[in-house]
């Protein structure tokens, strides 16, 4: 059993203090916002994460998972700290590491000079973060001897981040220190048992890793949001070279599936993050530029499609979206392409009458009555001159199209995540345009 603390209750934090209790250490979360702590302490989770909250509250009742707004009294006794905080990108796109250098300037008041602690950057941070933030610590009064600086990125996925972090493919620890390796080893011991790797390295390598992870997936999903750009010209299937491509062990299966462009709170930052990086010491990331660039026209890519089909004029027109998350199984919208679809619609004079299954309420927060929104996706689809679909929700998959039909005024689906067969829909005789494949 370790003491641990967690410093910062968001998605990393929530998810990595719950996980770490579940595996029988003691795990106190310490965050600054009061209210979240009152109700986190009662039991009550903040965030959407799929059988997060049974593991939650089994911890909190048993008292291994506990809350505090107090980080003096959060770390107090605990060998581990984990800083998992915010590192939201600043004007140049550089991670703005304001929130965990204020930290580490506080534990460097905190810590005590007879107590070795181990402080790990649990946060997607730059290279050199682990530098600066034990410099940091020290510039602010705590001697070196008595803590350790420590990289260890997480790579959990919203939508599976318990089983993510319970069976990890690897764990990356970053650190300079034999006492920290070990603790840190016999920390992760339990979530490895079934033999995936933990690789050791300096803390420069592991906090790289981390992004460089993040940028080839994006680059990854690009390339086949390209492919299936080419796919469109030269009347090729990108759903049959995806396949085709996936099955060589070199190339993979996974995160290959052609959509309307990445989105989410770790990719876009990551990306962006890691050019800024880059150029900071004089290199041009080129490749990842046109990722950028790519991304950014993808997420629109159904907008020129739905004008030529309407003969360029959206005024008055009625689009039903369904899926507003920027993937399935999160109430995340954050750099969710189906936002940018709605502001274009909107800009052009056109309505928008919305369903998600989780992500509403925060859609509702931004909009307001700027859209509608409905109870069930159905509801949606009444006198609605076609559907876009964003964002692929399992619910989508295997409609009632009979159902569909008599909604819609117009036989009409603009789908950003090729969820149907296409002859299934030309049998039902619709106008489907989806991404990569034959309309
Ligand atoms: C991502 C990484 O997958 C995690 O390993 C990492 O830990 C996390 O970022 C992070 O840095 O915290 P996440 O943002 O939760 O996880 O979401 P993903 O499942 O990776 O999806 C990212 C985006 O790529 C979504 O918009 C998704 O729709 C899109 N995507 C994914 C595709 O367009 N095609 C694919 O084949 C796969």
């Amino acid at each position: 059993m370790k003491k641990i603390a967690v410093v910062g209750t968001g998605y990393v934090g929530l998810v990595s203090g719950t996980c770490f209790a579940e595996a029988g250490n003691n795990v106190c979360c310490i965050d600054i916002d009061v209210e979240k702590v009152e109700k986190l302490r009662n039991g009550q989770i903040t965030i959407y994460e799929p059988g997060l909250e049974k593991l939650f509250k089994r911890n909190v009742n048993e008292g291994r998972l506990t809350f505090t707004t107090n980080l003096e009294e959060g770390i107090k006794g605990q060998e581990i700290i984990f800083l998992a905080l915010p590192t939201p990108p600043g004007e140049d796109g550089s991670a703005d590491l304001k929130y965990i250098l204020s930290v580490a300037a506080e534990l460097g008041k905190l810590l005590k000079h007879d107590e070795f602690k181990v402080i790990v950057d649990k946060s997607t941070v730059p290279v050199g973060t682990a530098d600066l933030v034990r410099k940091t610590i020290i510039a602010n009064g705590a001697s070196p001897e008595c803590f350790d600086i420590v990289s260890n990125p997480e790579f959990l996925r919203e939508g599976v981040a318990v089983d993510d972090f319970m069976k990890p493919d690897r764990v990356v620890i970053g650190y300079s220190n034999e006492k920290s390796k070990t603790i840190m080893g016999e920390l992760y011991a339990p979530f490895v048992r079934q033999g995936n790797p933990v690789y050791y390295m300096d803390e420069r390598s592991a906090e790289l890793t981390k992004y460089a992870a993040n940028s080839f997936l994006a680059t990854k999903i690009t390339f086949i949001n390209e492919i299936a750009r080419l796919c469109e010209i030269l009347g090729a299937d990108v759903d049959m070279v995806r396949l085709g491509i996936g099955s060589d062990d070199r190339i993979g299966k996974r995160f290959l599936f052609p959509g309307i462009g990445y989105g989410g709170s770790c990719f876009p930052k990551d990306v962006k993050a890691l050019v800024k990086s880059a150029s900071d010491v004089d290199y041009n990331f080129e490749i990842l530029k046109a990722v950028m660039n790519v991304n950014a026209e993808q997420k629109v890519i159904l907008i020129p499609r739905i004008l030529e089909y309407f003969g360029g004029d959206l005024s008055g027109k009625t689009f039903a979206v369904w899926g507003l998350a920027f993937k399935p199984n999160t109430d995340d919208i954050r750099e969710a392409p189906a936002l940018e679809i709605i502001d274009d619609l909107l800009s052009k004079g056109a309505n928008v009458v919305a369903y998600d299954p989780e992500a509403m309420d925060n859609v509702k927060k931004l909009y307001g009555d700027k859209i509608k929104f409905s109870n069930n996706q159905y509801e949606a689809l009444h006198g609605a001159d076609a559907l876009i679909i964003a964002t692929e929700w399992n619910e989508f998959r295997t409609p009632d199209f009979d159902k569909i039909s008599s909604l819609l005024k117009n036989r009409v689906i603009f789908d950003g995540r090729n969820l149907y067969a296409l002859d299934m829909m030309k049998k039902l005789n619709y106008y489907y345009s989806s991404i990569g494949r034959e309309i």
